[in-house]
């Protein structure tokens, strides 16, 4: 059974439509990121999930029972749910036992103490209980935060970009130990982040909104290596892109022609190549013909890869040597300067000339003209 469901939840605020049609469900122990730019309505969807936000349209359910309806929700306090927000603020004047020890009022002492006890482990915190915030650093304090909401041991947490208020060290390490926390203990959690690279980090799966839809929901695989349409692709990275037409089912790039699926004739496509698509390799080096050339205009050691500047060589299209009549396609004529994400510390020379092959299962064609 899902621990948290939201079905067809919309809301708005005046005239702006935050949240459109919203389906998403999360099981037990199951981690979902809500991802999205700025402004897509994920705050809103999670503030409606932990009852924050009157439900205006639609249903949530938690664990099969309905918790809000129009006219008809449930208080956040009576949801089992544990809330961490950006702005984790801790009262700066109970010690940390107490600040964990908060959200137990109704429980005994002697399990408040036990569950205090429990969460402040599980975050390693134990040796700080008699603390107060101000003693703490920032990640230790999003710990405590974290202890907090899990102390009351709910079935569904509630997290709303609860590492972006860490510098980016810190940011790592305390999302890795959240991740495995979140994961022991077990319960639904429901993320909000606008960073991809975090939410692949975290997630099960992934639900990536615009403007207030859900675009695609799927395990961070499906979303990275079967998007949708240009918004998923691009979304997770910087993608090279060129224009064509599509002719019986595919279209012509400088690496051959591509499958198009079902597209009618004439389709003006976009195709997304993602840096890390393309391999390159110096000229002799392999039996496999390659699928173009290239001059390197630059080339950058990046850490754990490296970012290589090409400029793509003459068009070697397949089709136009098997018979085929060639078509006009924007590239023709002008150069393309296309990046390369390669791993490894191995940086070509500027200016010199390369094989390159392209791993077309990386490489994405989508109709143009439609606002996708
Ligand atoms: N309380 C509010 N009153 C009016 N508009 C709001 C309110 N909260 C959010 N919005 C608007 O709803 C949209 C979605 O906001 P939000 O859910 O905060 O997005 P996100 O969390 O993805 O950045 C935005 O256009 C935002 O300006
Ligand atoms: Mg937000």
């Amino acid at each position: 059974m899902d621990a948290l469901k939201f079905e067809h939840v919309s809301h708005s605020f005046g005239q702006v439509q935050a949240v459109d049609d919203l389906e998403l469900s999360v099981k037990s122990g199951e981690l979902v990121c809500l991802l999205g730019p700025s402004g897509c309505g994920k705050t809103t969807a999670l503030r409606i999930a932990a009852g924050l936000e009157p439900l205006q349209q639609g249903r949530i359910a938690m664990s099969g029972k309905t918790v809000g309806e129009p006219n008809r929700n449930l208080a956040p306090e009576e949801r089992g749910i544990g809330l961490v927000f950006q702005d984790f603020a801790l009262f700066p004047h109970l010690s940390i036992a107490d600040n964990v020890a908060f959200g137990l009022s109704r429980a005994s002492a002697s399990l408040r103490a036990e569950r205090v006890t429990t969460a402040l482990t599980q975050v390693g915190m134990e040796s700080y209980r008699d603390a107060f915030p101000h003693m703490l650093s920032g990640g230790q304090q999003q710990r405590v935060a974290l202890a907090r909401a899990l102390a009351p041991q709910p079935k569904i947490m509630l997290l709303d970009e609860p590492f972006s208020g860490l510098d980016s060290r810190l940011r790592h390490q305390v999302r890795d130990e959240t991740l495995h926390v979140l994961k022991e203990s077990g319960t639904a959690t429901l993320m909000v982040t606008h960073d991809p690279e975090e939410a692949m980090f975290m997630a099960d799966r992934i639900a990536l909104m615009r403007a207030g839809r859900v675009e695609q929901q799927g395990r961070p695989s499906d979303l990275y290596f079967a998007p949708r349409n240009a918004f998923v692709a691009t979304f997770f990275g910087e993608t090279n892109e060129l224009e064509g037409i599509c002719v019986s089912g595919q279209v012509s790039t400088p690496f051959g022609s591509i499958p198009t699926s079902d597209m009618a004739d004439g389709t003006e496509v976009s195709v997304l190549v993602r840096p890390e698509a393309l391999r390159l390799k110096t000229p002799g080096s392999s039996e496999e013909p390659a699928d173009n050339t290239a001059t390197v205009l630059a080339a950058r050691m990046l850490g754990r890869s490296s970012l290589v500047h090409l400029q793509l060589g003459d068009h070697q299209d397949s089709t136009a040597q098997s018979g085929v009549t060639p078509h006009e396609v924007q590239y023709q004529g002008h150069p393309l300067h296309w990046h390369a994400r390669i791993p490894g510390r191995y940086l070509p020379a500027e200016g010199e000339a390369l094989d390159v092959y392209l791993d077309r299962s990386q490489a994405f064609v989508f109709p143009r003209n439609i606002t996708n």
